[in-house]
């Protein structure tokens, strides 16, 4: 069995939620992200090991706060959560978590900020990529018409939306292929985006609008209000239990 090690870069310093806090551990529903988005990993039952990636200064506070989770994935044995030093740029810090699992047969990168992201769509991605596709993203359709501008902010084209996606994370990988990927030493802003460099094709499997990513202080207005009415209960928190049974 190839092992499923999830990555999750954590390590953003960005305070564009308004809070002094890195993103990953400004709160939802009384619960830091980082937590709920490692506790739906391993709800998912299809991740062996998780990497989680911060700043240097949480690794003492990611440790204690992530020590504690006891979900198992159905009938696997307990998940074990290891925490790591990320870097300036997110692939900084997603390197950084490719190093600390050597051994991995599969990555899933999951970015700490889509901290509501259902288990179910984590284990559709798990599925295609042992099904045989070297690289799986989570996809949704674009509702909004996408243009490309100039410097300027003058319209240069307007790209044909029923074939544009809006993608999500987890994105899984081939853990060869993403060694490979990163191995190179370019920028971009998803893993997908490194391996589609390479010539590799990239599939997608249905995305879900609950793994959008938590960015502003109105993303954050609306996963209090999901997890208020229950939209993540199946993670099992004891929070979101009380808030759905109140
Ligand atoms: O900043 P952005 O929204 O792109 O971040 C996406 C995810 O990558 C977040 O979970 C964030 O914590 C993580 N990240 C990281 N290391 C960085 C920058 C972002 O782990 N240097």
């Amino acid at each position: 069995m190839r092992p499923v090690v999830a990555l999750v870069p954590a390590a953003g310093r960005g305070v564009r939620l308004g809070e002094p806090t890195p993103k990953a551990f400004v709160p939802v529903g009384g619960i830091p992200m980082v937590r709920l988005a490692v506790d739906g990993l391993i709800a998912s039952g299809a991740v062996h090991r998780v990497v989680v990636v911060v700043p240097a200064e949480m690794v003492d506070a990611a440790s204690a706060l992530l020590s504690t989770t006891s979900l198992t994935g159905g009938s696997m044995p307990p998940v074990p959560v290891q925490v790591v030093v990320g870097g300036a740029e997110r692939t900084d810090s997603v390197r950084a978590g490719i190093a600390a699992a050597p051994d991995a047969g599969y990555y899933l990168v999951h970015d700490a900020a889509r901290a509501l992201t259902p288990p179910e769509l984590i284990a559709r991605v798990a599925t295609e990529l042992q099904a045989g596709s070297p690289a799986v993203v989570p996809a949704l359709p674009v509702v909004d018409t996408v243009k490309s501008v100039d410097d300027a902010g003058v319209v240069t084209g307007t790209p044909d939306r029923a074939r544009l996606r809006a993608i999500q994370t987890p994105q899984g990988f081939d853990a060869e292929l993403l060694r490979r990927a990163y191995a190179t030493d370019v920028g971009a802003t998803d893993d997908a985006g490194l391996v589609e460099r390479l010539g590799v094709a990239v599939h997608t499997v249905a995305g879900d609008p609950l793994a959008f990513k938590i960015t502003t202080p109105l993303d954050l207005t609306l996963a209090e209000a999901v997890l208020s009415v229950g939209g993540s209960a199946q993670l099992g928190h004891s929070a979101v239990r009380t808030e759905v049974a109140g």
